[in-house]
Order: C-alpha cells, then structure tokens, then sequence
C-alpha cells in the first residue's frame, strides 16, 4: 500500500472510531512523509500574523518561512481563517508557543542557556533566537518532517544559524537522550523545553518515557511546556462535539490523535516521576492572561490544557 493509501486507510479507521482494533504503533508518522499537521499549525501562525491585531505571538518569520506564494493564498482566503473554528484554533495556536517563549525568556533571564524544541514542526524561534549564539536551540522532530523543514527553510533562503542543532528522533522508536547527548546537549545544565502539539499523536509509552527521560536525566530546574487532551468524560458535550470534529479531521490526514491524560493524574504522575513541581492551565487562565480586552474577540476556546513541570 503507497503512503497516501495507508494515510488514508488509517485516517478512516480513526474517524469511524476503529482505531481502537488497530496497533498504536501503525498510526505513528512513516519515515518518508512529513507532518501535515506540522504545516496546519505553521499556517494558523501566519494568519495570526496577517490577520490579527495585536498580535498575541510576534512571529514574522511564520510567514516567510511559508513563502510567499503560500503567504498570498493565505490572504485570499481570508474568509476561511475568519470562521468561529478556525479563530478558535489560531488563538489556542498562539496561546500555546507565546507561553513557551515566555516561559523560556523568563528562564533565559535565570542563566538557562539550552531550549530543546520537541517535535519542533516549522517553530521559527531558533531563526529569530534574540539571545544569538549564547543560547543554544535543539530541534527535535520526526526525521521526516525536519528533512522537509531543512528543504523549506533553504527554498525560503532562511540562514541556519550556528546557535541551531537539528536532531532527528522518531519518538516511538528512538532514544531520545542518546540522540540529544550525540547533538552536544549538556543534560547537567538546566534547559527548557518545549513540545507542543505532540503529545495526542503519540503513544501514552512514548509520551511517558519522555517525560521520565527530562524528570530523571535532565539538570535540576530544568523546565518543560507541552499541552494534552483530556479524556471525553473530562468534558462538556459542546466541547467534545468540537474536538471530535477536529479529532476527525486530523485522522482523514492520517495524524490520528490517540492518547489523552486526565490532567490531575498526569501532574501526580510527573511528581511521582521526579518533577518537583507539575501545573497546568486552560482556555480561561489563557484568555485573562493573553486576550483580556481586545475588541476582536479573538480567544482561546477549546478544551486543550498547557502543562508545564519543572525538575
Ligand atoms: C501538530 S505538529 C506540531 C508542530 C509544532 N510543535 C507546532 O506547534 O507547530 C506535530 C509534530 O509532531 C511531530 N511528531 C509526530 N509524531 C512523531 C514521532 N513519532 N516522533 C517525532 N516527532 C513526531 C511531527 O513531525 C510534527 O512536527
């Protein structure tokens, strides 16, 4: 069976709630395909760039990581963007990567001077890292979706900087910290990390083996960010009508997402893992802190929450 055909298959298993009678492993992202959801997010980052004002996250190279071509398709199809959905997605979007970047600033300030991005998609930090060579950017991501990246970024004529390290790591199967410690990652100083979008395509084994690496590998202070999904019975009949028409939107592509956390558990599992600290946060700590009187209504709307743990 080609990729797409397989894709396909799988996708349509999902969306008719079969994925269940299926291997996890068979959902993972196959070696030769890159991210589709990868390029998804990436274009909600630069509508918000065209679209919204103010801007929530400052990302110009959102859009010219993009290209121009894609950029004026963007505009075009303004209406699109302009949907309640689509509004919605882009402010959990920027939500998501301005709270990392703050997050990391703030550590930034602290002496951390080491930011992993997991399952880094087309994040831009690292081609607008404002601390240049003093801080050093890992990119972690499925070797397919950061060989395409690498083919993006050259086509836009984006200068890798020397402060950037690609690291390719398929999460399912792969040692994250020997891939890292091969890429010159110094686990005794602290870092932060992010990994956003990633953890409801991944196996809850794959998920949890990551978190235990960061918890019992990584220097004290260390910090990470990621958001989840929580299980259906954690939410309203609304907001589980919207995540699963999107749930079934992102299985038609073949990116099924396929493990969700109850948040309390999960935080008591990260303490137990090692963390020292384990909170997160959702769409009304989101809108006070990011979208309070703004006279769009743009605001985050979803069920999705934000956790971030520190060693
Ligand atoms: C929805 S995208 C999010 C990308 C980026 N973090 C963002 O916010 O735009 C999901 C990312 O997870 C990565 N991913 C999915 N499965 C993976 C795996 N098994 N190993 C490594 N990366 C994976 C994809 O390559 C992609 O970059």
């Amino acid at each position: 069976m080609s990729f797409t055909a397989r894709r396909r298959f799988i996708g349509t298993l999902s969306a008719l709630g079969l994925g269940a009678f299926w291997p996890a492993s068979a959902f993972a992202l196959q070696p030769r395909e890159p991210s589709r959801t990868a390029q998804g997010t990436a274009m909600h980052r630069a509508v918000h760039q065209l679209l919204d004002r103010p801007v929530v996250f400052d990302d110009p190279v959102a859009l010219r990581i993009l290209g121009a071509e894609r950029v004026r398709k963007l505009a075009r199809d303004r209406a699109l963007h302009e949907t309640a959905g689509s509004r919605a997605m882009r402010a959990f979007l920027v939500t998501r990567s301005r709270y990392a970047e703050d997050e990391l600033a703030r550590m930034y300030r602290q002496g951390t001077r080491q930011y992993i991005v997991l399952g880094a998609g087309l994040d831009t930090y690292a081609y607008r890292n404002p601390h240049g060579g003093s801080l050093r950017v890992f990119e972690v991501d499925h070797p397919s979706t950061q060989a395409w990246k690498r083919t993006q970024l050259q086509e836009q004529g984006i200068a890798l900087p020397h402060s950037l390290t690609f690291v390719p790591v398929d999460f399912e199967k792969q040692a994250l910290a020997i891939r890292l410690r091969q890429a010159g990652f110094n686990r005794h100083a602290p870092a932060f990390i992010s990994w956003l979008g990633v953890t409801m395509y991944l196996t809850r084994d794959a998920v949890m083996q990551t978190l235990a690496y960061v918890a019992q590998s990584c220097a004290r202070g260390t910090e990470i960010v990621f958001d989840f999904s929580l299980p259906d019975a954690a939410l309203s009949e609304k907001e589980r009508l919207a995540r699963n028409r999107r749930a079934a939107r992102v299985a038609k592509i073949g990116e099924p997402w396929i493990s969700n956390f109850d948040a309390a558990e999960l935080a008591g599992d990260l303490l137990a893992m090692g963390y020292s600290q384990a909170g997160h946060f959702g769409a009304r700590e989101a809108n006070e802190l990011y979208f309070a009187n703004r006279s769009d209504g743009l605001g985050f709307r979803g069920s999705a929450r934000i956790m971030t743990a520190r060693v």
